[in-house]
């Protein structure tokens, strides 16, 4: 028995890092899972775990910040998993570079994965969550949505609206029981953030109380709260997870 039997998620992302570690984690809990990343083939790996675990797995290849794309993509989870239950906004990049020599495409791009894309996801699966009268979002932000980083202009700006998305999503649905809150992780250990310097990397981890860094899992667990029963009055709420990082 997980908390979690008889639901269908959909994770954006879900190809590697923290977006595969939710699916997973999900899955465990008893929930069927729809796999969203660019290419089909990068989700073969997550698919065969979340299958491990026996629950069922379909992968579905989009561009989030694509409409017609995002469209066709919950088209399918539907008519192949029956109903959406937990969306799970995950997909994300960064293009850092300080605000002087930010270009009108990286500032795009950053934009249109991270903010435009849960937008997307959310508005495609709000009228069939809102017909169930019941349905679960998470937005994946960053504690650089909270305090901003130099060099990162681009990028905390998208968390920052997210996290702003994420509250009138809030508000929006919650007549309907749609719940929808934010997780904003701190420093964690992906490949997103492999290609930092080394002393960038020092600096961090001298900022974390916890000495340690985060890891997928540690975002996969608050995910897992947010997305069952066990967080059944929480709405519209961000969720730090960040070894003490920025209390707030
Ligand atoms: P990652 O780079 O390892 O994985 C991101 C995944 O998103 C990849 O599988 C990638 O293919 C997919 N993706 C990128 N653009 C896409 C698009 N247009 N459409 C569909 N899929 C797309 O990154 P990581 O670290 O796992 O990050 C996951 C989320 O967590 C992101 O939203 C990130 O901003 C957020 N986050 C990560 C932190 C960290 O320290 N790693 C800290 C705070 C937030």
């Amino acid at each position: 028995m997980g908390i979690l039997d008889g639901k269908v998620a959909l994770v954006t992302g879900a190809a590697r890092g923290i977006g595969r570690a939710i699916a997973e984690r999900l899955a465990a809990e008893g929930a069927d899972i729809a796999l969203c990343d660019l290419k089909e083939e990068w989700l073969a790996d997550t698919a065969e775990a979340v299958a491990g675990a026996g629950r069922r797995a379909i992968r579905v290849a989009a561009d989030v910040g694509n409409a017609a794309g995002v469209q066709a993509a919950v088209d399918k989870v539907v008519q192949e998993l029956g109903r959406v239950d937990i969306l799970v906004n995950n997909a994300g990049i960064t293009r850092d570079g300080f605000l002087v020599r930010m270009s009108e495409e990286d500032w795009d791009a950053v934009l249109s994965v991270n903010l435009k894309g849960a937008f997307l996801f959310t508005r495609a699966v709000a009228r069939p969550m809102m017909k169930q009268r019941s349905g679960v979002i998470v937005n994946i932000a960053s504690i650089i949505g909270l305090i901003g980083n130099a060099g990162q202009c681009n990028y905390a700006a998208s968390k920052a609206g997210l996290i702003a998305l994420t509250k009138s999503c809030a508000k929006e649905l919650a007549g309907r029981n749609v719940r929808v809150n934010a997780v904003a992780p701190g420093f964690i250990q992906t490949k997103m953030t492999d290609v930092l310097a080394e002393d960038v990397k020092k600096k961090m981890l001298d900022a974390i109380p916890m000495n340690r860094f985060g890891t997928s899992e540690d975002i996969a667990n608050a995910v897992l709260f947010l997305a069952s029963e066990q967080s059944a009055y929480m709405t519209g709420q961000v969720l730090s997870v960040n070894g003490g990082m920025v209390m707030m």
